[in-house]
């Protein structure tokens, strides 16, 4: 392992820009600055520009404007060299469905110079993460779609890389899957200085695996922190509040009041984060009867990330 990643930055980007035509400005000027042996998560609705960030990254795509580096290394200038120390995995399966899950493996070790006795321990030890022992040996175009996700998945974790990049790594996993592969990656980051950078949808799981998170939107990071940090300006309580009328009013209203911390109104759901939730719900209701709206549905909870994602991108989460 490279020693000089596992202290400061694994991966920084300055004003990265990626235009696929005239139309399409998939990324709009992104900034990162990731340390070393943490994970970070993209999130974002669809289209945000993850994939595209990551492809960029990962030395597949050269951005239109700007520049990043991968270890220290430029992703465009020196490709070949941040190429040896990144594993990847993407969203769409690029595996060869003519090989058994085992050659597929065996070949991406190959490919990296790993010795035999190496490839085939990280071969035992990968296919038992994802409950693929049974099915090593049948070809891959007999897998079924979760199983060749799976695979994917840990060919991406053969070379034992400084960064991982995982795009939407847990989509199609079933639960319990997905808890194995959350304690896989917390280990190799605890254990081995593993950087990670993955995207995904699953809010908890965010929440649970990551050290920061970055809220990515029209291809603009719109929001960053750490998820407690990203949680806490919501306030201490979410007070949800659906209905019809004036909603204009009631908004500016309710901005006003003593105890509200933060309010966003998207799609007619308006979000009030407030210092503490149950003991305001009378008067966020008699505001709105005074501002002439007409409350339908009230709800108060304790604000999660997918609040934070609502208030920046207007949109809910998938799952
Ligand atoms: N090869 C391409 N040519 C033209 N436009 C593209 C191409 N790839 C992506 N785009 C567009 O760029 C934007 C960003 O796409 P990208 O795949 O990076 O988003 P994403 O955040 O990964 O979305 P998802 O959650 O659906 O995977 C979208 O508007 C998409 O349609
Ligand atoms: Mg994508």
């Amino acid at each position: 392992m490279n020693e000089k990643v596992k202290s400061g930055l694994a991966i920084e980007a300055q004003g990265l820009i990626k235009r696929y035509d005239e139309e399409v400005l998939a990324v709009d000027g992104i900034d990162l600055a990731i340390e070393a042996n943490t994970i970070y998560s993209l999130l974002g609705p669809n289209g945000a520009g993850k994939t595209t960030t990551l492809s960029i990254l990962t030395t597949l795509l050269e951005p239109s404007a700007g520049s990043a580096a991968v270890c220290g290394l430029d992703v465009v200038k020196q490709a070949n060299e941040v190429r040896k120390h990144i594993g990847v995995t993407f969203q769409e399966t690029v595996l060869d469905d003519a090989l058994t899950g085992r050659q597929a493996l065996d070949f991406h070790g190959q490919l990296y110079q790993q010795s035999k006795a190496m490839r085939q321990a990280k071969i035992e030890e990968l296919l038992v993460l994802v409950e693929l022992e049974d099915a090593a040996d049948r070809k891959i175009r007999t897998y079924s779609g979760g199983m060749k996700r799976r695979l994917e998945l840990i060919r991406g974790l053969m070379t034992e890389p400084d960064v991982l990049f995982l795009d939407e790594p847990t989509l199609g996993l079933d639960p319990q899957s997905r808890v194995r592969l959350g304690d896989y990656i917390t280990d190799l980051k605890q254990n081995q200085g593993l950087t990670l950078m993955l995207t995904t949808h699953y809010m908890d799981e965010a929440q649970l695996l990551s050290d920061r998170v970055g809220i990515i939107d029209h291809g603009k990071i719109v929001a960053e922190g750490t998820p407690s940090e990203l949680i806490e300006q919501m306030g201490a309580d979410v007070i949800q509040v659906e209905g019809q009328g004036n909603s204009d009013q009631f908004v500016a209203v309710v901005k006003e009041l003593p105890f509200t911390q933060e309010v966003s109104a998207v799609n007619g759901v308006i979000q009030i984060g407030v210092a503490s939730g149950s003991r305001r719900l009378v008067e966020v209701v008699s505001v709105a009867s005074d501002s002439g709206f007409r409350i339908e549905d009230i709800s108060v909870a304790e604000p999660s990330l997918g609040d934070v994602f609502l208030k920046y991108t207007g949109r809910q989460f998938r799952d």
